[in-house]
C-alpha cells in the first residue's frame, strides 16, 4: 500500500498491510488480525508530523472514524467529541462558526483529531491542553477502551504522555474538548491583536490566524514539509544571558524555573540557513524553522540534511535543537 501521499512531506513510503478501521470495533477486528499474523503495527493519522522509513514492514492503521457532536457543558461551556480521524481544521472552522471559543487560535493546523494530543498541537499562544477535557484510546495489546483526564495525559510544550509512557502502546480514538460561549479572545502572541478588529468573533480569530499562517507556512499539498522541524529550545538561564550580550536582539521567552525558550528559526536564520537548498531538502524562505522536500528525496537524505542544520546552530550558539516530527522506524 503506497503512502507517499499519506504524508505531507511527501516522502516515498510503501506499507505491507494498510488498515481504515472506520469503528472501534472495526480498529479491534485490525489489531486482531495483526497479533494472530504477528506483524508489527504502525499508526498513522494525517500524516503531518512525521518522518516515515520508505518500507514498513506489518500492519499501518490509520483510523479513520469521522464523526463528531456537541454536548451541553455546565454553564457557558460545550463540550466537543470529536472522534480519531475528524480534520482539525476542518473542525476549529465549525466550531468558531458556532460561536465556540477555546481552540481559534490553532486554526490551519494541518492533522487529525486523533494525533493533536501527542504532541500538544500549539500556536498563537494557545495548546490544546488549555482546551481538552479526556481522551478516549484503545490499548494495542489487548483492544480495551480507557479515557485519560488531562491530567493523565501529562502535557507539555510539544510533549505528552503519548510520547512517553504509551508511545506505540495506544491508539487514540477520540478526543473531548472543552469550549465557551463566552467571548475569550487570547491575542496576545506576535502581531495577532494587530490583525483583528476590536470586539472579534471566534471566527475573527481563527481567519486572522489563517491569514498569518498562509503568510509564512508553506501549503504542505504544494511542497512537502511538516511544520516547524525542530522544538523551539528551553535553556539554562546562564546560556540565555550570555547570548543576550552577543544578540540583543534574540526572540526570548522566560520559562520556569529561570529557564528560557528560544525561536529555533531565529537561530537557523542567523545561521543564514533561511531558504538555504541542498539537493531535495530545503529551510523554508519564509520561516527557518520548517525544513521542506522539493521531492525525490528520502527519510536517511532528510534526517542528513537535518542534522547539518542543527550542527551549524549547535556550532555558533551553543544550542541543541531537538527534532520536533516524529521518526517512524522500520523494524
Ligand atoms: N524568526 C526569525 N526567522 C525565521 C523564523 C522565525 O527571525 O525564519 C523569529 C520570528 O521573527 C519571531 C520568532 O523567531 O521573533 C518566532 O517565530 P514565529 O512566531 O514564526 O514562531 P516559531 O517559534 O518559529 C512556533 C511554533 C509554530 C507555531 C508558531 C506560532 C514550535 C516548534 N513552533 O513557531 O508551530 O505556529 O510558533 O505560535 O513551537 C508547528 O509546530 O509545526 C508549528 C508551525
Amino acid at each position: 500500500h503506497d503512502l507517499s501521499r499519506a504524508n505531507t512531506l511527501g516522502l516515498p513510503c510503501q506499507a505491507e498491510h494498510f488498515a481504515a478501521p472506520e469503528s472501534v470495533c472495526e480498529l479491534r477486528e485490525a489489531l486482531d488480525l495483526a497479533h494472530c499474523e504477528g506483524w508489527q503495527l504502525t499508526l498513522l493519522g494525517g500524516g503531518s508530523n512525521l518522518i516515515l522509513p520508505a518500507w514498513l514492514p506489518g500492519l499501518v492503521i490509520r483510523p479513520s472514524m469521522q464523526g463528531w457532536w456537541l454536548e451541553e457543558g455546565e454553564g457557558d461551556t460545550v463540550l466537543v467529541h470529536a472522534e480519531a480521524a475528524v480534520v482539525w481544521h476542518e473542525l476549529v472552522m465549525a466550531l468558531v462558526g458556532k460561536g465556540l471559543w477555546g481552540i481559534e487560535n490553532l486554526a490551519l493546523i494541518p492533522g487529525h483529531c486523533g494525533a493533536a494530543p501527542i504532541q500538544n498541537i500549539g500556536a498563537y499562544g494557545v495548546e490544546l491542553s488549555d482546551a481538552i477535557e479526556a481522551v478516549h484510546l484503545v490499548h494495542l495489546d489487548d483492544g480495551r477502551e480507557a479515557v485519560l483526564s488531562p491530567k493523565e495525559c501529562a502535557f507539555g510544550y510539544r510533549d505528552s504522555v503519548f510520547k512517553g509512557a504509551f508511545a506505540g502502546r495506544v491508539v487514540i480514538t477520540r478526543l473531548v474538548l472543552r469550549l465557551s460561549r463566552t467571548p475569550r479572545p487570547r491575542l496576545g502572541y506576535g502581531d495577532l491583536a494587530a490583525r483583528v478588529a476590536a470586539e472579534p468573533s471566534a471566527l475573527d480569530v481563527a481567519e486572522a490566524v489563517c491569514a498569518i499562517r498562509r503568510e509564512k507556512l508553506p501549503d504542505p499539498t504544494v511542497l512537502g514539509n511538516a511544520g516547524s522541524f525542530f522544538k523551539n529550545p528551553v535553556v539554562e538561564a546562564n546560556l540565555a544571558s550570555r547570548l543576550m550580550v552577543d544578540y540583543p536582539t534574540m526572540p526570548h521567552f522566560p520559562q520556569a524555573e529561570g529557564r528560557v525558550k528560544l525561536a529555533a528559526g531565529w537561530l537557523i536564520d542567523q545561521c543564514g540557513l533561511k531558504g538555504w537548498r541542498e539537493g531535495h531538502f530545503g529551510m523554508h524562505e519564509r520561516q527557518a524553522l520548517v525544513l521542506v522536500h522539493f521531492g525525490g528525496g528520502n527519510a536517511a537524505e532528510l534526517l542528513d540534511f537535518a542534522g547539518r542544520v542543527a550542527d551549524s546552530v549547535s556550532e555558533r550558539f551553543g544550542v541543541i535543537l531537538e527534532r520536533e516530527p516524529r521518526l517512524v522506524e522500520p523494524a
